[in-house]
């Protein structure tokens, strides 16, 4: 297998990295660089538990080439708390339960986050399409969807 080197930014930092042409960016994240947040299922973009941000927008990892992230800038879960400060959408699945076996938890998160700075005024059944992509064996969702309405609250609160 052909390897190629490549250059980008993980959450701020930057990583240059020689990679197969085959791996995908969710194997780069977790093998290379020890990011086991993100997690790995399905494989085949179906569960979204794998969900980063490439360049701010979400993207299901298993579905990306690291090649194709050459030069861009991606953040995962690790990357989200600032100075050990959860940011509202983690503190708020903390405060509703919204984490059971918590494997969901980071793609539900990650996938929560970028919707809410495009949508930060959403109704209950936005929240659910937007989160529609992420699949969850455990908590039946209402916690989650709770928890991602609260911290919607929280932040238009802290924005006025
Ligand atoms: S592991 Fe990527 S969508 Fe399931
Ligand atoms: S909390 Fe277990 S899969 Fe969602």
């Amino acid at each position: 297998m052909s390897k190629h080197r490549i250059s980008l930014k993980v959450n701020g930092r930057l990583h240059e990295l020689e990679v197969e042409a085959n791996k995908t960016l969710l194997r780069l994240l977790r093998e290379d660089l020890g990011l086991t947040g993100t997690k790995c299922a399905c494989e085949r973009g179906d569960c979204g538990l794998c969900t980063v941000w490439l360049d701010g927008k979400p993207v299901k990892s298993c579905l990306v080439l690291a090649v194709e992230a050459d030069g861009h800038e991606i953040t995962t879960i690790e990357g989200l708390a600032r100075d050990g400060k959860l940011t509202p959408v983690q503190q708020k699945f903390v405060e509703h339960g919204a984490v059971q076996c918590g494997f969901c938890t980071p793609g539900m998160i990650m996938v929560a986050e970028a919707f809410l700075r495009e949508n930060p005024n959403p109704t209950e059944e936005e929240v659910k399409e937007a989160l529609g992509g992420v699949l969850c064996r455990c908590t039946g969702y209402r916690q989650i969807i709770d928890a991602v309405l609260d911290a919607a609250k929280e932040m238009r609160k802290a924005s006025t």
